[in-house]
């Protein structure tokens, strides 16, 4: 079982940090393959709390490869500074890997992140404003500047003029800005160059190698699958494809390296940003979930927008991915509600319902989930280590959400702590001595 993908089933923020480090143990490499510093993943782990935007969740379990592939794009202050904090706290980074080939954020892609959001106005789609869009933007444009050139002055300054000369207009209001100096720019991005030199390298051949081995690679998905530019609700989506069969593309590997995909989904729903979310909640229950859950974003701090669990949209998940596997987290955040609601359906305009994912911009923005609805349990289960352990009400909305989606349910969270786990029977009949195994 060489190749495992794990991928947001929903909206992002689903708790992959978690579930990557836990799995991360198993590993050999850990690969990022697309994204940037728009993610955010917070894992807990020994009493201490880290929050990653651009690093591998591997980085923090010593002498594993973790490679930041050529999908992703990298903002080098960024990446620079966490691995500055990941040494201050004492973290070996010697086994990061960065591909020569990944595109970098530049001071531009901010401000045009930025101004572009303002322009919108009220169609805002709420973005990080870490320039991702405008980065990927000009990757496709062939304007992009990579990895490999910070390590030759001539060429960087040569792409930053032809990258800037389009935007003129756009970037207008920011011209006298220094950060838009060609030659404090050209230095900055040097320094960073020099920095980073020594962990670049040819990724796709590195992760290629390891497969050959049959050693297990992660490839760590960012964001999550509604958010996807092709397949999530565009345009209030993110910039790259943080689908399982992205993973291929952003790190160099072809498809048959992929044995398994992990699913990972929130045991209800949260979104930030702007765009369709039929089953938004407001309101008390909203509240309580969002307190309970520590919804706010790694990222921003934005309060997530809170809903209960939308299986219409995990089915459609499912069916992209590919999942062999959903990882349901945050099991722990239902306890005390009386009914849990599901949906599963999805009413739409001139009460038409829906019970596949709509591909329909207007479809999408009208539909409003239609529900089953579940009992609840009173019940602590955050000591739950086994599915013996959890009320029969807990058990009965696992089987639910299984037998709607026919995906088996492999791992459960029911705390913040990494020990914090029940692996099912599914879980550990599938995986078992490779993933499970102490
Ligand atoms: P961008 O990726 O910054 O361009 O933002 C586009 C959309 O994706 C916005 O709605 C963001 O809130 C959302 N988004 C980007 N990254 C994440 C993430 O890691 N988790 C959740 N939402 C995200």
């Amino acid at each position: 079982m060489p190749g495992l993908v794990i991928i947001g089933a929903q909206w992002g923020d689903e708790g992959k940090g978690k579930v990557t480090d836990l799995l991360a143990e198993r590993a050999d490499t850990i690969v990022r393959f697309q994204g940037g510093n728009n993610a955010g993943h917070t894992i807990v782990r020994d009493g201490q709390t880290w929050k990653l935007h651009l690093m591998p969740s591997g980085i923090l379990h010593p002498k594993k490869l973790c490679v930041i592939g050529n999908g992703v794009v990298i903002d080098p202050k960024v990446l620079t500074d966490e691995l500055d904090e990941l040494r201050r706290r004492g973290v070996d980074t010697s086994g990061l890997r960065i591909s020569a080939n990944a595109h970098l954020i530049m001071p531009y892609h901010m401000l045009l992140d930025h101004a572009g959001e303002i322009k919108l106005g009220k169609l805002n789609i709420g973005t990080t404003r870490r320039g991702i869009g405008p980065c990927y933007a000009d990757k496709a444009a062939r304007l992009g500047i990579r990895v490999q050139d910070l390590l030759d002055e001539k060429i960087l300054k040569k792409k930053i003029v032809a990258a800037l000369e389009p935007k003129r207009l756009m970037l207008r209001s920011y011209q006298r800005s220094e950060e838009l100096d060609l030659q404090t720019m050209t230095q900055e991005y040097l320094t960073y160059g020099h920095r980073l030199k020594r962990y670049i390298a040819d990724t796709s051949k590195l992760v290629c190698d390891r497969l050959d081995r049959d050693e297990l690679v992660l490839f760590e998905g960012a964001q999550g699958t509604l958010l996807d530019i092709d397949h999530g609700t565009y345009p209030f989506v993110t910039s790259s494809n943080p689908i399982a069969g992205s993973a291929t593309i952003g790190a160099g590997v072809g498809p048959k390296d992929i044995d398994e995909v992990w699913g990972i989904a929130k045991a209800y729903s949260t979104r930030v940003g702007a765009g369709p979310f039929p089953t938004e909640l407001e309101g008390p229950i909203a509240d309580e979930l969002r307190e309970k859950g520590h919804e706010y974003g790694t990222t921003t701090g934005r309060e997530r927008r809170v809903g209960w669990l939308d299986l219409v949209a995990l089915r459609y998940a499912a069916r992209i991915n590919s999942l062999t596997a959903i990882a349901l987290t945050k099991l722990d955040v239902l306890s005390g509600q009386e009914r849990i609601l599901v949906g599963t359906a999805y009413r739409g305009p001139e009460d038409s319902e829906f019970e596949h994912f709509p591909y329909h911009q207007t479809v999408l923005h009208h539909a409003v989930g239609q529900y089953e609805s579940l009992p609840g349990w009173d019940e602590d289960i955050t000591g739950a280590r086994s599915e013996a352990d959890l009320p029969p009400e807990a058990r009965d909305y696992l089987r639910f959400i299984e037998e709607f989606v026919k995906v088996p349910i492999a791992l459960v969270g029911v705390g913040p702590g990494r020990d914090e786990v029940i692996w099912t029977k599914a879980g550990v009949g599938m995986h078992g001595s490779a993933l499970t195994a102490a």
